[in-house]
């Protein structure tokens, strides 16, 4: 199902991909989040922003960082902001995510921030909607996590500048299952990253049109040597098929990223992670917690994001 992102005079509609979006557009968010970054986490400067505007945060499946941060961001513009509890609702009786969010709409949400576990759900609901009812993609499927895609490009220009030609950027683990890794990858080739490197077990490299634009490199050590940031993958063991990784032992002795390891990378590398961390398995505590790590700069950073977007489709500009 396709709907367009964007108004017919270029003002962003919905959020479902960062795919097709215009660099323009995406430097655009970034820099208004940079702008809101010091009202982000407290104070009253943009309470009336959206006040009277309605969001509502419809998770069909799990989260702790997108949906907490998004209900902050709604709250720090001064929407009205529905926090529905998809596990004590109707849909347990059959009611559909089309008609739940039909029935949410005609309460007056004008947006609604969706999670769900099937790839292209959230164009479908938005394909549903009335016309003028913004929708916000938290994550569909293994296809896209936009909002984690632009907190993971503030993160990097605030420690490697705006630049990215000048960048060689690794992502590692999980790609086959991952919406962040794609999201992020739709981002890089946007910004114009000079390189972009993922590495991974065969078995969960997906096909070569995600890949566009990527050097594959097999072997993690040779991935690392050089780059500016590595992007650290959690393994999805929920959406995974049996034996796609052996053991998780194994797993963390060829794609582990341990102190040892992360010397290959620039010594000003930063080590990123969208969370949740599964510690022992794809990163070791002492590079999640350690000096290079990012890991919770990009949490903070969700919330000037998130409030960027919710701005930028509601407030008319
Ligand atoms: N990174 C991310 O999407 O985390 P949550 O699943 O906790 O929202």
């Amino acid at each position: 199902m396709s709907v367009s992102q964007l108004h017919p005079d270029g003002r962003l509609r919905h959020l479902i991909s960062l795919d097709g979006l215009p660099a323009a557009t995406i430097e655009e968010l970034l820099e208004s989040a940079e702008a809101l970054r010091p009202h982000a986490h407290g104070g009253m400067v943009y309470r009336q922003v959206l006040a009277g505007r309605s969001v509502c945060t419809l998770f069909f499946e799990t989260s702790t960082r997108t949906r907490s941060s998004f209900q902050l961001a709604a709250v720090r513009l001064g929407a009205d902001i529905l926090n529905f509890d998809v596990s004590t609702s109707s849909t347990s009786k059959g009611e559909s995510p089309l008609d739940t969010m039909r029935t949410l709409e005609a309460m007056g949400v004008d947006a609604f921030v969706v999670r769900h576990a099937q790839d292209g759900a959230i164009a479908g609901l938005a394909a549903g909607a009335r016309p003028d009812t913004a929708f916000i993609n938290a994550g569909d499927g293994r296809s896209n996590h936009p909002t984690q895609g632009l907190l993971d490009m503030l993160t990097l220009r605030q420690h490697k500048g705006s630049d990215f030609s000048k960048l060689k950027v690794l992502i590692c683990g999980d790609i086959l299952h991952s919406r962040v890794a794609r999201s992020d990858l739709h981002a890089l080739r946007a910004l114009g990253t000079g390189e972009i490197r993922v590495c991974g077990p065969a078995k969960l490299m997906p096909d070569d049109a995600t890949l566009r634009g990527c050097q594959v490199v097999p072997e993690f050590d040779a991935a690392l040597e050089g780059v500016d940031a590595v992007m650290m993958l959690r393994l999805q063991r929920e959406r995974m098929e049996q034996g796609l990784v052996p053991s998780l032992e194994g797993y963390f002795a060829d794609f582990g990223l341990t102190p040892e390891r992360l010397r290959r990378a620039r010594p000003d590398a930063i080590v990123m992670h969208p969370g949740p961390m599964n510690r022992g398995v794809e990163i070791a505590d002492a590079v999640a917690d350690g000096p290079q790590s990012v890991i919770f700069e990009q949490v903070g950073n969700g919330l000037p994001v998130r409030m960027a977007v919710l701005r930028a489709l509601l407030s008319g500009g």
